[in-house]
């Protein structure tokens, strides 16, 4: 992609139904509890940990190449690359024993290719944000997701001024929306803006939250 690409502009159709959080963490009040969830990206399970924590899913699949150190922006490390998956291995532990959370280490797009169709009630993607990888991921989860189910993905914004790098999301998701007919149905707010989408196919009402 060149840098400074627009992305494709989405209709009203696409936006009919959009609702707009405060934070991501609220989404998860609008998902399906007990459902089989996939975090695509999950660095030290921070969000993870909320997933569990807010939709107590059947089965959640922690999907990451397991190979970086802790966020910097932390001001004390927790682990470094070589830990990485021992750090996130011993942090879920429990539930891993247990058999609700699974951790499969590699590419992202790769991983999800293991999965047969319509498997997943909902995907966490937060991986790589460039547009040639979130396409892939969300190629792949298109597929694997239900047709009743809902993709997030996080970080949908044109330019990250904390790398000082453009972002594929918004392009990704908007082609996705226009060439798949999905629609936006939350926008997750972020203080700098980096926000979070949540999409799902056009048609499809299953979502209602469990507050409507
Ligand atoms: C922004 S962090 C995820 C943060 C996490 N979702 C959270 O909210 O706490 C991105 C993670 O994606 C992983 N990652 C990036 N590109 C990837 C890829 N193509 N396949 C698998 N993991 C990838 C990195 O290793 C990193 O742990």
């Amino acid at each position: 992609m060149e840098e400074f690409v627009n992305p494709v502009k989405l209709d009203h159709k696409h936006l009919a139904n959009c609702v707009v959080l405060p934070d991501r963490y609220a989404i998860l009040n609008k998902l399906p509890s007990n459902a089989i969830v996939a975090e695509i990206g999950v660095l030290a399970g921070d969000f993870s940990e909320f997933i569990i924590r807010e939709t107590n899913p059947s089965q959640l699949v922690l999907i990451d190449t397991f190979n970086i150190d802790d966020w910097s922006g932390n001001e004390y490390k927790r682990f470094y690359a070589k830990n990485h998956f021992d750090f996130v291995n011993q942090r879920f532990k429990n539930d891993i024993d247990g058999g609700k959370v699974v951790l499969k280490r590699g590419f992202s797009w790769k991983m999800l290719k293991e999965f047969p169709d319509n498997y997943f009630d909902w995907i966490y993607l937060d991986a790589d944000h460039k547009y040639p990888g979130v396409s892939k991921d969300l190629s792949e989860a298109i597929r694997v997701v239900k047709s009743s189910g809902y993709i997030v993905l996080n970080d949908y914004i044109f330019y990250s001024h904390q790398e000082a790098f453009p972002y594929g999301v918004i392009h990704a998701v908007n082609e996705v929306c226009v060439n798949h007919d999905y629609e936006i149905i939350y926008l997750a707010l972020h203080p700098q803006m980096y926000c979070d989408v949540v999409i799902r196919q056009i048609g499809c009402d299953s979502i209602k939250s469990k507050e409507d």
